[in-house]
């Protein structure tokens, strides 16, 4: 496995001591902590809110669902025991409190979570899933009626541009019809040296 591989793999399942560096990457770089803000941004939660998080890393983003549903509840799962750790220590208030709950493994958790998730999101995990469009049909037989989804992509490789950006975001938007999700629409944060998007659908009331 070349050197780069192997940096690549630890974002996709974070191990060891590469994947705690990698998580604190991605805690401390100023764009990935802009992309998980404003993605939580756009889901729109509400106080009461349930919101589930698939691929938390070390746990940004569930610290702003959590501000946002303070009477609510943010559950979140992650495959990688490594990143479980991080998202843990920096939630720990939170999880104290009751109002979040955190499991290593993957969707084939959500049998034993069970109940229904007002606001679903993702940030930087759809590019690692084989069948997206069936992750997003079950994702969205857990979403409540009026409930949102988000996944966020900002393409990392050496290279990547806008249109890189756009291709994914048409693609997403193309699995998640597939899904039965009938309008997603994309809205877009200008980072450097990449945008972010961040596709957006409901479920119908
Ligand atoms: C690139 S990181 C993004 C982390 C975080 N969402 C962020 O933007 O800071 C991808 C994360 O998703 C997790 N992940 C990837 N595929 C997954 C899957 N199928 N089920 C659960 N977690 C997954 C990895 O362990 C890793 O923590």
């Amino acid at each position: 496995m070349s050197l780069r591989t192997h940096l690549v793999a630890q974002f996709k399942r974070p191990t060891g001591l590469p994947g705690r560096l990698a998580g604190w990457i991605m805690a401390g770089r100023p764009s990935n902590r802009l992309r998980n803000s404003w993605t939580i941004d756009q889901l729109g939660i509400r106080p009461g809110d349930r919101v589930l998080e698939i691929g938390f890393g070390p746990g940004l983003a569930l610290a702003w669902a959590a501000k946002k549903a303070p009477n609510g509840k943010v559950i979140g799962l992650d495959h990688s025991p490594v990143m479980l750790a991080q998202a843990t220590k920096r939630n720990r208030l939170a999880i104290a409190a009751g109002r979040m709950e955190l499991h290593q493994g993957g969707l084939e958790m959500l049998d034993r979570i069970g109940g229904s998730f007002d606001r679903i999101v993702s940030a930087n995990v759809v590019q690692f899933w084989d069948e997206p469009a069936a992750v997003f049909r079950a994702l969205k037989a857990r979403l409540a009626p009026g409930g949102r989804i988000a996944t966020t992509f900002m393409p990392r490789h050496p290279g990547a541009g806008r249109a890189d950006a756009l291709a994914m975001a048409e693609r997403i938007e193309g699995w998640m019809k597939e899904a039965g999700f009938a309008q997603p629409k994309t809205a877009w944060l200008d980072l450097e040296p990449v945008p972010a998007v961040c596709v957006l659908a409901d479920n119908a009331l």
